[in-house]
């Protein structure tokens, strides 16, 4: 059994968590930012990296006080090592660089994406490789084939928007406020779904790949048209978003042989018509549907302290020369998408 410190700091949530190796969290920490962005209606990397500096430090020392834990006692140190704003990420990996040196312990750098990946194996025990993963959070919408720690294959990335981007695009738009994602389920639950026609961008396509740009600009359309209520629009907009992300991942079940489980993770997995409508699909292709809590979904500590543990465990530490990474592709093989920007 081993337990491990760790560090999330690579957008706007500055989180520690304490996690053992057979899953007991003994305690975890999360500190938002939401104030600090708002009046910019976005996360402001500068001012995101500034905050973490300013909180992290006794974020991490509350937390270990509450769970009676000294740091002699932790066998490793894990921190978000990226993708992810740069800033932010360095101030985490500083962190956790120092508190390895000085107390003489090994550093685990995570992937932040590989955290979310690995997140459902700690909330669910029975969850065994191979898994089929849809992970859609802000930056990311990909579907993957999880086959062990360390070993994923991409099946599907994005074209342009990630999921959570197009939920905060839209929330901008229609004037919900910030963070986007549960704006926008706040107002789709007063909202009629199907009153509002919006694309279903690439479904039924054979290539595997998400798009969300059009329906973010169909949104903005819909909005100035002037014709319909905003709660209409949000339920609509939620609606052709779990459209598509049912569609394509109905597409990858049928090339992801031997998945044990549809897995859903990242911050768009917290929305409850989206899980249902995955967990509808799995139901009827004869799998098992797992999805963390709604707090395990978005960013957070324990997540990367689990896949620290993981890691750890599998003997994968890291030198204090680790870099930070901006970008950083759990699947180092996968092909750029057709028409990919930036999304890694
Ligand atoms: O995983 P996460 O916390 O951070 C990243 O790694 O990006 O995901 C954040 C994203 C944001 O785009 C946010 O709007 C979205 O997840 N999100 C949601 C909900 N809660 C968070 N989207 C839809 N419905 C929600 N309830
Ligand atoms: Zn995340």
């Amino acid at each position: 059994m081993s337990l491990i410190l760790g560090i999330e700091s690579s957008c706007d949530e500055t989180a520690a968590a304490l996690v053992a190796s057979d899953r007991r969290i003994l305690a975890h920490r999360l500190a938002g930012q939401e104030a600090a962005h708002r009046p910019y209606g976005g996360v402001v990397p500068e001012i995101a990296a500034r905050a973490h500096v300013e909180i992290l430090p006794r974020l991490i020392e509350e937390m270990l006080a509450e769970a009676g834990i000294d740091l002699a006692e932790v066998d490793a140190i894990a921190a978000t090592a990226g993708p992810g704003l740069i800033g932010g990420v360095m101030v985490g990996l500083l962190t956790a660089k120092g508190l390895a040196l000085a107390a003489g312990k090994p550093l685990v750098a995570v992937n932040h994406l590989e955290g979310h990946a690995l997140s459902p194996m700690l909330s669910d025990p029975d969850l065994a490789f191979p898994y089929l993963l849809l992970l859609v959070s802000g930056g990311h919408c990909q579907l993957l084939f999880v086959q062990g720690v360390g070993r994923y294959r991409r099946l599907a990335t994005t074209i342009d928007d990630a999921a959570g981007e197009a939920f905060d695009k839209s929330a901008k738009l229609l004037g919900l406020g910030f963070p986007g994602g549960p704006a926008v389920e706040r107002a789709a639950a007063e909202g009629d779904p199907a009153a509002v026609p919006l694309p279903r961008p690439l479904v039924g396509s054979a290539e595997p790949h998400f798009s969300f740009a059009g329906l973010k600009s169909a949104v903005l359309r819909a909005k100035e048209a002037g014709l319909y209520r905003d709660a209409d629009i949000a339920a609509s907009f939620q609606q052709a978003v779990a459209d598509c992300l049912v569609d394509r991942t109905c597409r990858a079940i049928g090339v992801a042989d031997g998945a044990t489980a549809l897995v859903v993770a990242g911050g768009v997995a917290a929305n409850r018509a989206i899980r249902s409508a995955l967990a509808d699909l799995a139901a009827a292709s004869g799998l098992p549907f797992v999805a963390p809590p709604a707090w395990l979904c978005t960013d957070n500590a324990a997540m990367i302290a689990w896949a620290g543990a993981l890691r750890f465990e599998a003997g994968l530490v890291d030198g204090l020369d680790a870099p930070a990474r901006a970008r950083w592709p759990l699947d180092p093989d996968a092909e750029k998408a057709r028409g990919a920007g930036v999304k890694a």
